[in-house]
């Protein structure tokens, strides 16, 4: 659960204790291959040694949980599609081996609510309570959240008729409920809910996406975080990493909206990360860095760029509850990391018939 996250900030990793497998994952199959030479076992001719998963996740995203249009119903379907391991005939139908194993965790993408940003505190309320009870009863194992942009409460303070003063505006009764610690040194008001773990070879970097601003919101990484970021990749250099936002950090399915839906010549800030720039250059002097999963757009895509494959991964609502959104029916994806740094991303479906 979220309570033993470890945000390293520039404190504290053993660098030395991992280094052997450091070299393996940062530089892959080749030195793997490499450590298997006649040199090193003393028979036979080199061989590739076969990669191995060591991490099998669900990334869910949007859940949007309210107590209309059967939600609840539909969050415990997915949950419990994702425990009873019903994925397995989608992946084994793209060939994938061990196809039924179980996933180790969960990584909710956000938007775990279905608004909090124009609603009061009773509503509010009521909606985290739904997803904590439904959550208690079909999830027990790890699961790790983001915060996302319908999570917030109050940022439309006209309509949500909130002041900006209560205690737990803004992402800070999110973070309460989905037991994010603040980072040091950050307003959480505003800022906060990131952080990083490791698991079982890999890095995983928990981004937040969503910056508030007068009147909302717009995607991207402040500068605190962007900071703590850069230490947090040097200090885990070693290990091949995978980040997941709620707004995506890069991705084509804004261009469905910008030049199809809206006739748009720009990327409206609310729908990407605004500061890509800056982090396609710390990724590219971070090569360990893999993968980013996001939601927010409720729509699939993948883009393979500078290194770094981005998965934007539907939403479990689908539509807001209501069937497919565009092209995209409900679902999340499940994930496999392999011990030389390669993934796999798959999207499955869970069967939500949207008021059935
Ligand atoms: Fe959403």
């Amino acid at each position: 659960m979220n309570g033993d996250i470890s945000r390293r900030g520039v404190l504290g990793v053993g660098l030395g204790a991992s280094v052997g497998l450091a070299g393996a994952a940062l530089l892959g199959r080749r030195v793997l291959a490499q450590q298997d030479t006649p040199a090193a076992t003393g028979s036979g001719p080199a061989a590739a040694k076969p990669c191995k998963r060591v991490v099998r996740l669900a990334h869910i995203t949007d859940t949007h949980i309210q107590p209309e249009l059967r939600v609840p119903e539909g969050v415990a379907s997915c949950l419990t599609h994702i425990r009873e391991k019903k994925f397995a005939d989608a992946l084994a139908a793209g060939g994938a081996g061990a196809a039924s194993d179980k996933v180790d965790l969960i990584l909710h993408g956000g938007d775990v609510i279905f608004d909090a940003m124009d609603v009061g505190e009773a509503r509010t309320k009521e909606q985290w309570g739904l997803y904590q009870k439904v959550l208690a009863d079909n999830w027990s194992g790890p699961i790790y959240h983001a915060v996302g942009n319908h999570d917030c409460w109050g940022l439309n303070k006209k309509v949500s008729g909130t002041t900006g003063d209560e205690e737990l505006w803004g992402k800070r009764w999110a973070m309460q409920e989905l037991k994010i610690k603040p980072a040091a040194n950050v307003d959480t008001k505003a800022f906060g809910a990131y952080y990083s773990f490791d698991q079982n070879g890999w890095h995983i970097v928990v981004l937040d996406s969503v910056q508030v601003e007068p009147g909302g919101y717009f995607g991207g990484i402040d500068d605190a975080q962007f900071d703590w970021l850069k230490g947090d990749l040097l200090l885990n250099k070693m290990y091949p990493t995978l980040l997941v936002s709620h707004i995506s950090l890069f991705t084509a399915t804004v261009l469905d909206r910008a030049l199809n839906d809206k006739r748009e010549r720009v990327v409206h800030p609310a729908l990407m990360c605004i500061d890509y720039g800056r982090l396609k250059k710390l990724f590219l002097e971070n090569p360990q860095v893999k993968v980013a999963l996001s939601g927010h757009m409720h729509l699939k895509d993948r883009v393979d760029y500078c290194g770094v494959s981005y998965f934007c991964n539907g939403a479990v609502c689908g539509g807001w509850w209501k069937g497919p959104h565009k092209e995209c029916d409900a679902g999340y994806a499940v994930v496999d990391l392999f011990d030389d740094g390669t993934f796999e991303n798959r999207y499955v479906g869970y069967g939500w018939k949207a008021g059935a």
